[in-house]
């Protein structure tokens, strides 16, 4: 999978599958399953590391990360975020990072998130041969400048802030974007606004494709089910299940029998 595909898939009317990996193993077998991008989201903060938000996560520990999810990607893209603090400070900086993180986790492309403001710094990166995913609406990154992770744009002045953001993202070159928690209806019309993919996560079905974490669609996040989440499994009942079964064949002698032993 390339920039240059996802742009067609676009053109094609056909829709984009992504969704987020951290490690090798589940990497690999979304992978298999046939998964358009991978997205090394740094929802990694809160998925693996147990943070409360994404801030904490450094450009070190997201390239850590990555690398696994490249060497399990057969045919999906994978886009790594660039996270909190490793773009903001300036343009020289962010485009450092964007090629630290490239050339470090052998990773196909950064997200980045943000409107107007980081467009100089978008524009460099693309300039140098860093493929960049944009990222708009509710951005985890500001959730101390938000005061939480409510529904975004609800209002027309920051709807009509984040059409403009889009179009800016557009324009810079930016390969996709990603819509983060708002109307459906704005969703919409930013897709048709923009030439380059759209990708959803709480933002309705207009958009050109759909990203969500998977540990949260694939019910190992039990507390966690906003609206816009759809469980497509319950493996955190299966592991506990499971696990409770192992706990008792070993309290009972049970495991290992006779066949498993050498
Ligand atoms: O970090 C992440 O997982 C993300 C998705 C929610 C889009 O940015």
């Amino acid at each position: 999978m390339t920039t240059a595909k996802i742009r067609q898939m676009k053109v094609n009317g056909e829709k984009i599958a992504m969704l987020t990996s951290y490690d090798f193993t589940l990497a690999s077998l979304v992978d298999e399953a046939g998964i358009d991008m991978l997205l090394v989201g740094d929802s990694a903060s809160n998925v693996v590391c147990g943070n409360l938000y994404t801030l904490p996560i450094t450009v070190d520990e997201m390239i850590f990360l990555t690398k696994g999810v490249v060497r399990a990607a057969r045919h999906a893209l994978v886009v790594c975020d660039m996270p909190f603090g490793s773009y903001q400070v300036s343009e020289e900086e962010a485009v450092r990072n964007a090629i630290k993180i490239l050339k470090e986790s052998g990773c196909d492309a950064v997200k980045i998130e943000g409107g107007e403001e980081i467009v100089p710094a978008i524009r460099h990166m693309i300039r140098v041969g860093v493929p960049v995913m944009g990222h708009l609406g509710l951005t985890p990154q500001s959730v101390n400048q938000f005061g939480g992770y409510g529904l975004r744009a609800k209002e027309e002045a920051e709807a009509d802030k984040l059409l403009h953001d889009a179009k800016l993202l557009d324009e810079a070159g930016c390969f996709a974007i990603t819509l983060e928690k708002i109307p459906a209806a704005l969703a919409e019309k930013v897709t048709k606004a923009v030439s380059c993919p759209v990708i959803g996560i709480g933002a309705g079905n207009g958009t050109d494709g759909q990203v969500l974490v998977l540990h949260d669609m694939l019910g190992l996040n039990q507390g966690f089910k906003p609206k816009f989440l759809r469980h497509f499994a319950s493996l955190g009942d299966e592991i506990k299940t499971a696990v409770g079964n192992y706990i008792e064949a070993v309290k009972d002698s049970s495991f290992p029998s006779a066949e498993e032993s050498y």
